[in-house]
């Protein structure tokens, strides 16, 4: 693991995007904002175009916060509940209650609705920061999702308040190419 900075050359949208620490608790998410991140996802590649995603927004004020905040881990409600907004991330895996598969993918396409989510956030002067640091079973009883519908993550959107860290750790690019062959460590 090496600690880095980010290249020349790599999208500003990707070389500023880092989970920020702490969150502005008086920036607000307004509905425009909201709708777009929720646009991006909508937008993002999935297989067979099953588009497997699902979200549960909640807002400061609103009651759907006061539904998921309890449920966040002690490490995660030290930042997570000034953000602007927090969005339960989920995916239907299976066909109803049933062992079928709804997609093999459903969790790689969930990621990659998030992906496009967190630049969208970014282009528009807003911070990502994912997290799993929360009561999975608690807040699946609190939210009740259809069967075959699983919580996956939660992330939280706002105004970062303060830098990010300097020199980030990165596993190498060559590292990223031998990995998968390298003799186990
Ligand atoms: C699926 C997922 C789960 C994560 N869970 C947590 C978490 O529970 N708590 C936390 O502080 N950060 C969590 N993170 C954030 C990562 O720690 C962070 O993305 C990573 O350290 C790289 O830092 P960066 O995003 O600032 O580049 C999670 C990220 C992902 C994608």
């Amino acid at each position: 693991m090496r600690h880095d900075q980010e290249p020349p050359g790599l999208h500003p949208l990707l070389a500023g995007r880092f989970s920020p620490s702490r969150f502005d608790p008086s920036a607000t998410v307004d509905d425009r904002s909201l709708g777009l991140l929720l646009e991006a996802a909508r937008w993002a590649p999935s297989a067979g175009n099953s588009q497997p995603w699902g979200f549960f927004t909640s807002r400061p004020g609103e009651p759907e916060h006061e539904r998921v905040v309890p449920h966040l881990a002690p490490s995660s409600a030290r930042w997570a509940a000034d953000a602007g907004l927090l969005v339960v991330t989920l995916t239907r895996r299976h066909v109803g209650d049933t062992e079928l598969l709804y997609s093999e993918f459903a969790d790689y396409d969930l990621g990659q609705a998030i992906a496009h989510m967190t630049v969208q956030a970014q282009a528009m002067g807003l911070a990502v920061h994912q997290f799993r640091a929360f009561d999975l079973e608690g807040l699946t009883k609190e939210l009740r999702p259809n069967p075959g519908w699983a919580i996956v993550s939660m992330i939280a959107v706002g105004k970062a308040a303060g830098e990010a860290p300097l020199g980030r750790d990165r596993r190498s690019v060559a590292d990223l190419l031998s990995a998968p062959w390298s003799p186990s460590e």
